[in-house]
């Protein structure tokens, strides 16, 4: 049987990406010397609505100056914002390998190496002290976490007292179902989707204190109502999120759709306050 963390590796291992993303500014005549975030932010927001819903989470906490962790990174898109915008200093682990050699390259090539670390590592074990972090942030990651109460309880750990946990992610309603294959599993061997109130049941255990609960189903479904539209009349984006999903783009996404039209699932973001300990 292969072991759970290799199936969620080859779920998004995309063999040479990097490259092919170079590739890709190229043949859109993109100076590699010269590249903007704006030129890669189709394509390094892996969730639905991409940059828009980075930013508007970002406005909803104090961020300025913060250290923070990204836990299932992805390929960095988030990260650089924070960086960027907020002068944030921004850990980011993924279990995959391609992805955190992508992050650092595109960290590079947009000049914020050095605010932004790239990890290989497993949520489920940080490699980081105590209280390392004023703001933990995780985006679309838990769907693919089978042992919620321990990735919660790393998150806790190594936020500092007070620190803040940010979320945004997809959570199946009651016995909600997807059909296969979607962006974070072509089987449900990989999908372990969570309710949300098993999530705030978890956090509370924890000892997190909750600010802000907010339901993003109807937004996430007209973005990708627009976005359905938009490929018909332009076809796939010359770098778009197709780079890290492949053929089966359109299929992955259109059973996201039907799962939230269907309210199989939602998609929820929050707040989360870490209690001090007296
Ligand atoms: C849908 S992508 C989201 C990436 C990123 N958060 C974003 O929004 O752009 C899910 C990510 O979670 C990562 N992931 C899944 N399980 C993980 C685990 N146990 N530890 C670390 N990363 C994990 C995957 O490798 C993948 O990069």
């Amino acid at each position: 049987m292969v072991a759970l963390n290799t199936l969620i590796e080859n779920q998004y291992h995309t063999p040479g990406l990097y490259e092919d993303i170079l590739n890709r500014l190229g043949e859109q005549e993109i100076e590699l010397s010269n590249v903007s975030r704006r030129d890669i932010a189709d394509v390094d927001e892996f969730h639905v609505r991409g940059a828009e819903v980075s930013l508007e989470l970002a406005s909803r906490i104090r961020l300025e100056n913060s250290k923070v962790l990204d836990v299932g990174c992805g390929i960095g898109g988030p990260s650089r914002m924070l960086a960027d915008d907020y002068n944030c200093r921004v850990t980011g682990i993924d279990l995959s390998h391609e992805y955190i050699r992508t992050a650092k390259g595109l960290s590079a090539l947009v000049g914020l190496q050095d605010k932004t670390d790239y990890i290989w590592s497993n949520a489920l074990d940080l490699p980081f002290e105590n209280g390392s972090f004023d703001v933990v942030w995780t985006q679309h990651v838990q769907m693919n976490i089978r042992h919620k109460l321990k990735f919660y309880s790393e998150i806790e750990r190594v936020l500092s007292e007070q620190g803040t946990f940010i979320y945004y992610d997809i959570f199946k309603k009651d016995s909600g179902e997807v059909n296969f294959p979607v962006p974070w599993a072509d089987y449900a061997s990989a999908s372990f989707l969570g309710t949300t109130e098993n999530m705030d049941d978890i956090l509370e255990r924890l000892c997190f204190k909750n600010l802000l609960t907010s339901d993003e189903t109807d937004k996430g479904t007209s973005f990708l109502e627009d976005l359905f539209k938009k490929l018909k009349k332009n076809g796939p984006s010359k770098l778009g999120l197709n780079v890290l999903m492949g053929p089966s783009t359109k299929e992955k996404l259109m059973n996201i759709l039907l799962g939230l039209k269907e309210e199989q699932i939602v998609l929820q973001s929050g707040i989360y306050k870490k209690r001090a300990i007296n």
